[in-house]
C-alpha cells in the first residue's frame, strides 16, 4: 500500500484528511503544535501508530517556534508541548510513547546550539516515522506465518497504511500474506459509529486488489457461526503487560464470539502499543467521544433530537480471548506477561544496538 499518512515538508505536519475518505483524496497542512493537537483530536489523523508519528512531529514543530534561546527553555516548551499533544487522545499509547521519545531525546542529545536540538529533534521525529513503516514490514512477515492460503479473515476498525505511517499492522498482516500469493479473502466489518472499516479499510483493500467484503459489524456473529471465518484480527491502541487489548469499540463482542465457536483471535501491534506500566487492562483510560458521531452519519441525523447518547470509542478484551498477539520481534503467546516483555526487551535491543 504506496500511502504515506504522515510527514513533514517545509516546516510543516502534513496528514492525509482521513475525514474525507473516501470521497476525496486531501493532504493538509498543520504547522503549530495547537494544530497538530487538534488535529489529532478531530481524527484528520488516527489510528495509534499514526497518532504517535504525528505527536514527534508536532514536538519538533514546537521546537522550531519556541523562542527559547537555552536549552532549559527549550525543554520547558517541549514539556508544555507535549502534555498538549498527550491530551489529544487518552487511549492509544503510541502518543505519549512519541513524545515521551522526543523529550527524552531533547534532555539527553549532546548537542551545542538550541539550533542544533532543533534540528536533532525533527531527525528524532523522521526517525519515528521511519521505523513505524519497517517495524510494520517485519510484523507483517511474522503474522503471515499464522495465516494459511486460502483463509477468510474478519477484520476491525482500520490498521492499515492509514492508521500507520504505512503499510499498516493487521491490514500489514495481510499486505504481507498477499505479497507471498496467498489467496485470503477479507470480511471488513463496517465498524460504527465512525465507520473507519466502511470509509477506510475498504478503500485501501479495494486498491490492494484484495478479495473483500464489507460487512454490518451486526453480521460478525452470523459468519462466524456458520463456518466463514478463519481468524479474527485487528490492531491496538494499548496492551496491557498481562495482555489485555484496548482496541476500537466493538473489538470485544468480536472475541468472545470467535471463542465461542474455536476461531483463533490475533491481535497484531508493534512494541509501542505494549504498555508494561499498566498490569490490566483495567488500568487503560477508554476515551469517550461525542454523541453526534453516534446520532449523525455525514450529517445526517438517524436519531432523535436531544437523544441522550453514550460513546465510548474502545473496549478491552481479556488476554484469555486472544490467542496471540503478534509484533515486529515476533509473534507472542500466553503467558502474555512474559512474552510481551521479552518483545519489548528485544525491540529496545534492536534500537540500542541502530544507535551505536
Ligand atoms: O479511533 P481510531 O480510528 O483512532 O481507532 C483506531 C483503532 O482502534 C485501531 O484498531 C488501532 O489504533 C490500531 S491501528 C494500527
Amino acid at each position: 500500500m504506496d500511502v504515506r499518512s504522515v510527514f513533514w515538508r517545509d516546516q510543516k505536519v502534513m496528514l492525509i484528511d482521513q475525514r474525507l475518505l473516501p470521497g476525496q483524496f486531501v493532504v493538509s497542512a498543520f504547522d503549530t503544535v495547537e494544530a497538530v493537537a487538534g488535529a489529532i483530536r478531530d481524527m484528520v489523523v488516527r489510528g495509534a501508530p499514526a497518532i504517535g508519528a504525528t505527536g514527534a512531529y508536532g514536538m519538533a514543530l514546537a521546537a522550531f517556534h519556541s523562542q527559547a534561546t537555552d536549552r532549559e527553555a527549550l525543554l520547558d516548551d517541549l514539556r508544555r508541548a507535549k502534555a498538549l499533544l498527550d491530551a489529544a487522545r487518552p487511549t492509544a499509547v503510541n502518543l505519549s510513547w512519541a513524545t515521551s521519545r522526543m523529550l527524552a531525546m531533547a534532555e539527553r542529545a549532546p548537542v551545542a546550539s538550541v539550533e542544533a536540538l532543533r534540528r536533532a529533534l525533527l531527525a528524532e521525529a523522521n526517525a519515528i516515522a521511519d521505523e513505524d513503516v519497517e517495524i510494520n514490514r517485519r510484523l507483517g512477515f511474522h503474522g503471515a506465518a499464522l495465516i494459511k492460503d486460502g483463509a477468510n479473515l474478519l477484520h476491525h476498525c482500520n490498521t492499515g497504511a492509514l492508521a500507520t505511517v504505512g503499510f499498516g499492522t493487521a491490514l500489514g498482516v495481510i499486505y504481507a500474506c498477499a505479497e507471498q500469493g496467498k489467496r485470503i479473502h477479507v470480511w471488513v466489518d463496517e465498524t460504527r459509529p465512525r465507520l473507519q472499516g466502511a470509509r477506510l479499510t475498504a478503500w485501501e483493500l479495494m486498491r490492494a486488489e484484495i478479495p473483500m467484503h464489507l460487512i454490518a459489524d451486526n453480521a460478525a456473529g452470523h459468519l462466524m457461526r456458520t463456518g466463514q471465518v478463519d481468524a479474527v484480527i485487528f490492531g491496538a491502541d494499548r496492551v496491557a503487560a498481562n495482555g489485555d487489548v484496548a482496541n476500537k469499540i466493538g473489538t470485544y463482542k468480536l472475541a468472545v464470539v470467535a471463542r465461542e465457536n474455536g476461531i483463533p483471535v490475533y491481535a497484531a501491534v508493534p512494541t509501542s502499543t505494549i504498555d508494561l506500566n499498566l498490569a490490566s487492562g483495567d488500568e487503560i483510560p477508554i476515551e469517550e467521544r461525542s454523541a453526534d458521531e453516534v446520532t449523525h452519519i455525514d450529517g445526517v441525523a438517524i436519531a432523535p433530537a436531544g437523544v441522550p447518547v453514550y460513546n465510548p470509542a474502545f473496549d478491552v478484551t481479556p488476554h484469555r480471548y486472544i490467542t496471540a498477539i503478534i509484533t515486529e520481534e515476533g509473534v507472542c503467546y500466553p503467558p502474555f506477561d512474559l512474552s510481551l516483555r521479552r518483545a519489548k526487551e528485544a525491540a529496545e535491543a534492536r534500537r540500542r544496538e541502530k544507535s551505536m
